[in-house]
């Protein structure tokens, strides 16, 4: 459920037209629904109350500090995956102990900025990692607590690229070599080995994958005891899926469910990293449709969005839904068009062949579920500008991250010495 919705013809973001966002800001622009975020945390919080857990919103799905800061009110921790983003959640107010450090190459530098700033919880991934850790810690008197993110072999059924629990993955340590492992963090002196990690991968549809992923992370728990190790905590990561489309994932509720059943009697607390299923279907892109040519074979409409802005379709063949901001009349004609950017690429193409209503130039449409791994993965690409984003609460809105404009584009760059005469005549 989100809180985009028509209006007396007008597509609104709670109470705000999305169209007065255009006017002021200018297209294209992220626009985020703080109620459909803060409902969507309260959903997965709600599932879990009265049980020992950590919500860790996954801030790589939607890094703004507003979006962060929105979530840590109510409650929520962060999973983190660079320094940049442990300066993120602190920035926003994510209190250290509620964040955990994630990642399959963390440097030195970053452990060592995360460690002196309070953040204790690292998922480590492989055995170079924890020597580097131990030996971090050991040099700031510190002990990281460590669980083991372990791969399970568990195909996600997800998408290629954001699949992660399969034994030819990067990711994790095989499960089967992770009792010696532990035994070996056991013996490092900056270390406290304290849970076990587990995440197969983003944008998952089905429940099965998960079932079977924590079934076999759990029964490293109960061995792992055995052995002497006192396990406290149980990551389960992140991955629940969004309706894009089609898509009928189950319900957070659901999850827990499965979670619960699994977990009955285990004494650990449970921690999650949701990110996608938190913020995703909370944004849209709102777009400018800049013309519509009429080729030969097909109806293209330009839009002044592009690959760069929103990377999903040309990423991993993502289909955003495409509506139009003025709702379309009783009894409109819809008609095949391929919508594109003004890219030079024919990735730059977000759906092809999908029913739309006449559109010219002017108007205006969004694409949907675009508030997880939309701005954080835009780039300048063809020497575009990263674009605003906005976030809605009732009536009021705020632009919480302005355009960027051309003379930072080109501060970026440097001329070295032997250049400048050149660009000076
Ligand atoms: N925890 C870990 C260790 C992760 O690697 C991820 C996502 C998450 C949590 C959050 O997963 P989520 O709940 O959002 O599915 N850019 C891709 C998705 C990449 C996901 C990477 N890891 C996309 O646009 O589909």
């Amino acid at each position: 459920m989100d809180h985009f919705a028509y209006r007396e013809g007008a597509l609104h973001a709670e109470a705000v037209p999305l169209a007065a966002i255009a006017e002021a800001v200018g297209t294209p622009c992220y626009c985020y629904s703080t109620a459909t975020i803060s409902r969507h945390y309260r959903v997965i919080a709600d599932a879990f109350a009265g049980r020992d857990s950590l919500i860790a919103y996954s801030v790589k799905a939607n890094g703004n500090l507003a979006v962060i800061a929105t979530l840590a009110k109510l409650g929520a921790g962060a999973d983190v995956v660079s320094e940049g983003e442990i300066r993120r959640a602190l920035a926003a107010g994510v209190a250290p102990d509620k964040i955990v450090f994630s990642g399959v190459g963390k440097t030195r530098e970053e452990m060592a900025y995360a460690l002196s700033s309070g953040v204790l919880h690292f998922n480590v991934e492989s055995e170079p990692e924890l020597a580097a850790l131990s030996e971090v810690a050991s040099s700031l008197s510190a002990k990281a607590l460590v669980a083991l993110r372990v791969n399970p072999d568990v195909d996600a059924g997800s998408h290629d690229k954001i699949s992660t629990g399969r034994r030819h993955d990067k990711f994790g340590i095989a499960i089967e070599q992770a009792p010696a492992l532990y035994a070996r963090a056991a013996a490092l002196p900056g270390l406290e080995v304290d849970g076990v990690d587990v995440h197969i991968g983003s944008q998952l549809t089905d429940l099965e994958p998960f079932r079977r992923a924590f079934g076999r992370a759990i029964e490293l728990v109960k061995g792992l005891r055995s052995d002497g190790h006192a396990i406290r905590r149980l990551d389960l990561g992140g991955g629940l899926g969004i309706p894009y489309t089609e898509e009928a994932p189950p319900s957070p509720a659901a999850y827990a469910e499965m979670v619960f059943a699994l977990t009955e009697g285990l004494d650990c607390r449970i921690v999650l990293e949701p990110g996608r299923v938190i913020v995703g279907n909370a944004g849209v892109l709102l777009a400018r449709v800049i013309y519509v040519k009429e080729a030969e074979a097909r109806r293209f409409v330009i839009v002044d969005a592009a690959m760069n802005d929103l990377v999903r379709p040309a990423m991993y063949a993502a289909r955003h839904a495409i509506a139009t901001v003025a709702e379309p009349a009783p009894g409109a004609v819809f008609e095949a068009a391929d919508v594109v950017g003004p890219i030079c690429e024919s990735g730059d193409t977000f759906a092809t062949q999908v029913a739309l209503p006449a559109l010219a130039a002017g108007d205006l449409i969004a694409f949907r579920s675009a508030g997880a791994y939309g701005a954080v993965m835009a780039s300048t690409y063809n020497g575009r500008l990263l674009v605003p984003e906005v976030l809605i609460d009732g009536d009021r809105w705020a632009e919480v991250r302005p355009r960027m404009e051309y003379e930072t584009l080109l501060a970026m760059d440097r001329l070295p010495e032997w250049l400048r005469e050149t660009v000076a005549s």
